[in-house]
């Protein structure tokens, strides 16, 4: 790569497909990169937009990742460049972050392209044009940065140290002293991402639990819709999420006695804490975008339809896959086929549940991991829903009880997980029995809460036997989507949803 002596020369037509090749190289090798199975064909510039900054020189790239089979995706690409001794420190200590080499006129070592989320002075100039709502445009591109709702000027005057979030991630988030975190979405797609629509929808209502959204930052181009690249939330001071405080509390217990009070105390603010979501979002509304539907019965058809088709199409792919399976398993998978018929059951009674669904937006990729635990309160982030669905599905309307289902699912699979990691000192049963017994009183206490806070709620099924039948239909396609993604990502802990789904299906045999 070769540049005159400004950033933005790397970009140009000259030395293009050297930066596309290298562009291609470092996308393909992200964590945020999504189609890490696809064999890539080709990668594209699709923009490049200079962002001014105060020290240091930023580009906002867009680049176009072209497939052997399939549809194109398009990545967003914050880039600047470090030369020098700082350089050197770099390459060695971060080559994640390191794009290539860019040879400079009149300079005798090279500069290296890299990830501008990872340059401390380009994040402080990311801060601030953020906090002046800057508006950018070059070659017919816009990037716009606007402020929303709360607003981000009230920010500008604070020390921000930039750190960015190290948990694991399908986009890259910083968080800017105690201010507010940008999460910069990698992946662009047309159109207001959900995370956006829920913070403007939830920021408006006052709710008090979720993070305030401050400002989004746009993208658009000729030819091309206006497409959200990063936002910008307020800080939430937390000690980290619910799924480490979960697993650290049960690491400490090998008695279930004193687990009870915690696990009730815990689970029961989550509700809460949910329910008061799933108020916010089943009020009436003016606005399409949020107003509670029926779901009436041709789509119930349908969903129940998919369910049992993946149901089916699940339980052949794991009888492939049981030689991998410990004995217990195996055995259990037995037992899975011979309860499968539990399964039409409860589709059919889903499908005939007249006058009881309603549909409403929802988190929809509700777990331990999207809850930051915030003194003795819990806040649910991340409203993106689930990261390998396609916008328009993760916009659309769904039951409530998808969020509890999800919830449900998590505790269990914290319990496991808990038990699975032995700590120093506690002997594994004792562990497990412990896990076990907070898991039990957990899920108990949530369940409660959640429905005796939302007693009443049109959106929702005022018999419980009704209310059970949605929670199992939805509990049931949650065990077959973790089935799945644990087949394809995690094949050690497929134990954990084939133990949680015998579990749901001998609780519906027990009527
Ligand atoms: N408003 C916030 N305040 C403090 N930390 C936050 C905030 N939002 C996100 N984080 C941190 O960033 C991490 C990733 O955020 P999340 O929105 O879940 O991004 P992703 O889409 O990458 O999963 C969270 O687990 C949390 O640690
Ligand atoms: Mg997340």
């Amino acid at each position: 790569m070769q540049s005159q002596g400004r950033l933005i020369d790397v970009f140009s037509a000259a030395g293009r497909h050297a930066l596309e090749t290298r562009l291609g190289v470092f996308v393909a090798a992200r964590r945020w990169f999504r189609s890490k199975t696809r064999a890539v064909a080709a990668t594209s510039l699709v923009c490049a937009v200079p962002l001014p900054g105060e020290v240091k020189e930023m580009v906002l790239a867009v680049v176009r990742v072209g497939f052997v089979e399939g549809a194109d995706e398009q990545y967003v690409l914050p880039l600047t460049w470090v030369h020098g001794d700082a350089a050197d420190h770099l390459t060695r200590a971060r080559p994640d972050l390191v794009v290539g080499a860019v040879t400079v006129d009149g300079e005798e070592r090279p500069r290296w392209l890299i990830d501008a989320l990872g340059d401390r002075h380009a994040l402080e100039g990311l801060y601030g044009l953020f906090a002046r709502s800057a508006v950018v445009t070059a070659g017919g591109a816009e990037v716009a940065f606007r402020a929303v709702g709360g607003g981000f000027e009230r920010f500008a005057d604070d020390a921000v140290e930039p750190r960015p979030i190290q948990t694991e991630q399908s986009n890259t988030s910083v968080a800017f002293g105690t201010s507010c975190v940008v999460k910069v979405l990698r992946k662009l797609e047309e159109g207001t991402p959900p995370d956006v629509e829920m913070g403007e929808m939830l920021t408006r209502a006052g709710f008090a639990h979720a993070p305030r959204l401050l400002a989004v930052a746009e993208v658009a181009w000729p030819g091309a819709a206006v497409a959200t690249i990063a936002m910008a939330s307020a800080f939430v001071p937390n000690v980290g999420d619910a799924w480490s405080f979960v697993l650290a509390t049960l690491a400490r217990r090998t008695v279930s006695a004193d687990g009870a009070d915690d696990a009730v105390r815990f689970a029961s603010t989550l509700a809460t804490r949910v329910a008061e979501l799933h108020g916010i979002l089943a009020a009436p509304s003016q606005d399409a975008r949020f107003s509670p539907e029926p779901i009436e019965r041709p789509e119930r058809e349908a969903i129940a339809q998919a369910l049992v088709r993946s149901l089916d199409d699940v339980l052949s792919r794991l009888d492939h896959h049981a030689r991998r399976l410990p004995p217990d398993a195996r055995e259990r998978l037995g037992a899975l086929r011979r309860r499968a018929p539990a399964v039409r059951d409860i589709a059919a009674r889903f499908v005939a549940a007249d006058g009881a669904c309603v549909k409403t937006r929802v988190h929809g990729d509700l777990h331990l991991g999207q809850v930051l635990v915030s003194g003795d309160d819990l806040v649910l982030i991340d409203f993106e829903g689930e990261p390998a669905r396609p916008l328009v599905e993760r916009k659309s309307k769904r039951s409530p009880l998808v969020d509890v289902a999800g919830m449900v699912r998590s505790l269990h699979y914290a319990s496991v997980a808990a038990a699975r990691q032995p700590a120093r000192d506690v002997p594994i049963d004792g562990l497990r029995r412990a896990a076990e017994a907070w898991h039990v009183a957990a899920r108990r206490a949530f369940l409660d809460e959640y429905f005796r806070a939302s007693a009443g709620r049109s959106v929702l099924p005022a018999a419980p036997g009704a209310r059970d039948t949605l929670l199992y239909f939805y509990l049931l396609e949650k065990c077959v989507y973790e089935l799945y993604y644990e087949l394809d990502n995690r094949p050690d802990w497929v134990p954990i949803p084939v133990l949680g789904l015998q579990r749901i299906l001998e609780e519906i045999d027990a009527g």
